[in-house]
């Protein structure tokens, strides 16, 4: 059982608060998520006229299988609770707070919600980690609050706050990566990777994609369109891991109940972790499956 990943976030696609037009379109693309961005993506002279187009959009569009998400400014910008007070009551199905740098912050948007809430479902929180001190607070901040079910890796931030130039190789931000990852596993709750930022360049997406589900990421970020199907597809299990995954796990149901802790298959060893990570597999593609059918659980 994968824990903590309640539904397939496989791709979260961005869109600039301010842009109606881009909103309308983004809800009907079938990201797993869409995110109604009021930080870096509006101009701060579109600030304040951001907000109420974001909670009109929030209210009004049709997301067919989409989950809907709101980013707000980051805490202690000054603009974070005026943003809550707009988009809590058009009711997103999560809010996403940039730049957390400690636990404290992610309780507070939590207790904020708690008291501009209505509605029976619980708004969800997914926090970013973008900067040195969020790194190195990640470990309480992946396990700060109940309702919060997913980070996200900013590299692009994280590099500007560390001082590093990226690369295409990714070096420079491999450790964050990786940290995010076990902060994420070791809390149950799911990671989701950076973002690819020249849209013209699928092959390139495919490939940085296909690195983070390696990495164990459940999902990455998107910014545009034409990226979201080959995010998704990354992080969807294929046909053939999907096969091997079931003839594992089946084989691993003789032997075990045989007593035999490790055996072979195909001429390699399988034991205990090689089990585990075919469970995660199916598990996975379970998941992506019942997402497929508009089915949320
Ligand atoms: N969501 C929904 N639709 C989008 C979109 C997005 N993120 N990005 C582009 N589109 C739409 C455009 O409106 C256009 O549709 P139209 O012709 O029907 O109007 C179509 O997709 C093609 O767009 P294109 O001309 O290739 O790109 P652009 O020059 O309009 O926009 C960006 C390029 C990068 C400005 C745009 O993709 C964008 O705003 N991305 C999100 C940025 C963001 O939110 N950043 C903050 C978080 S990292
Ligand atoms: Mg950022």
């Amino acid at each position: 059982m994968e824990t903590g990943e309640t539904r397939a976030r496989r791709c979260i696609l961005y869109v600039p608060g301010s842009d109606t037009r881009k909103m309308e379109k983004a809800a009907t693309l079938g990201a797993d998520c869409v995110c109604f961005d009021l930080e870096d993506g509006v101009a701060w002279n579109q600030k304040e006229n951001a907000r109420p187009l974001v909670a009109r959009a929030l209210r009004e569009l049709n997301f067919g299988v989409s989950e809907k998400l709101a980013r707000i400014n980051a805490i202690g910008s000054g603009m974070e609770r005026a943003d809550l007070e707009a988009v809590v009551p058009a009711r997103p199905d999560a809010i996403v707070i940039p730049k957390v740098s400690d636990a404290e912050q992610i309780k507070w948007v939590s207790e904020t919600i708690q008291r501009l809430e209505t509605g029976d479902s619980p708004i969800v929180l997914i926090g970013m980690i973008e900067n040195a001190r969020g790194l190195m607070n990640v470990r309480e901040i992946a396990s700060a609050d109940a309702r919060l079910q997913a980070l996200i890796f900013g590299a692009e931030d994280y590099a500007a706050d560390v001082g590093a130039t990226r690369t295409r190789e990714g070096l420079e931000v491999l450790y964050a990566r990786s940290a995010i990852v076990a902060a994420c596993a070791a809390s149950g709750i799911q990671a989701i990777d950076l973002l690819y930022l020249d849209f013209r360049d699928p092959e390139g997406l495919r490939t940085e994609a296909t690195r983070g589900a390696q990495l164990g990421y459940a999902g990455m970020q998107a910014i545009h369109p034409n990226q979201v199907e080959i995010v998704q597809e990354a992080f969807t299990p294929s046909a053939d891991a999907i096969a091997n995954a079931r003839r594992i796990v089946e084989a691993a149901r003789e032997h075990l109940n045989a007593g035999h802790g490790a055996f072979a298959l195909d001429n390699k060893m399988v034991d205990m972790p090689i089990i585990k990570a075919a469970e995660r597999v199916l598990a996975r593609a379970r998941r992506t499956n019942s997402r497929k059918l508009g089915n949320e659980t």
